[in-house]
């Protein structure tokens, strides 16, 4: 438990750096945090399989301004494993790897200009 809490705030200070923080000037900026759409409530992955993590790209700004990343959450616990980062966030998916993980449940986190998470899904990984 202790550990856990040593790596999210260590991921909430890359988040910080990726130019996040509340302090950041904000009058350029479009926020953008597209609704995470698949995987969702019900879905299974298992580590090593490729799959398009997909999000509603229908209201995209003119400019989005900070770094496109997926990490993923399991409860409120940040999982600092980047599963894509640097692709377009108006094409609406990205494929990934499931990473190698312990068996469990897990969501998607999309960062662009904030963070948005999806619906609660399970990954069987390669430890039970
Ligand atoms: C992801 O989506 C693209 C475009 O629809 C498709 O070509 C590709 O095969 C998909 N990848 C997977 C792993 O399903
Ligand atoms: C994941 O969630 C499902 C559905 O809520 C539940 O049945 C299962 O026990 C959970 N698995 C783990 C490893 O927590």
């Amino acid at each position: 438990m202790i550990f856990t809490h040593i790596v999210s705030s260590a991921l909430l200070g890359l988040l910080a750096s990726a130019g996040l923080s509340a302090a950041a000037p904000v009058e350029s900026r479009d926020v953008y945090a597209p609704k995470v759409l698949y995987p969702h409530a019900g879905t299974v992955w298992y580590s090593g399989q490729r799959h398009n993590v997909t999000w509603d790209n229908s209201d995209p700004p003119k400019s989005i301004s900070n770094r496109a990343f997926i990490v993923m959450r399991q409860d409120v616990f940040f999982i600092p494993v980047v599963l894509a980062h640097d692709f377009d966030l108006r094409a609406g998916r990205v494929e990934v790897t499931v990473p190698d993980v312990v068996t469990g449940n897990f969501s998607i986190v999309l960062f662009g200009d904030s963070g948005n998470w999806g619906e609660t899904f399970t990954i069987n990984g390669v430890i039970p």
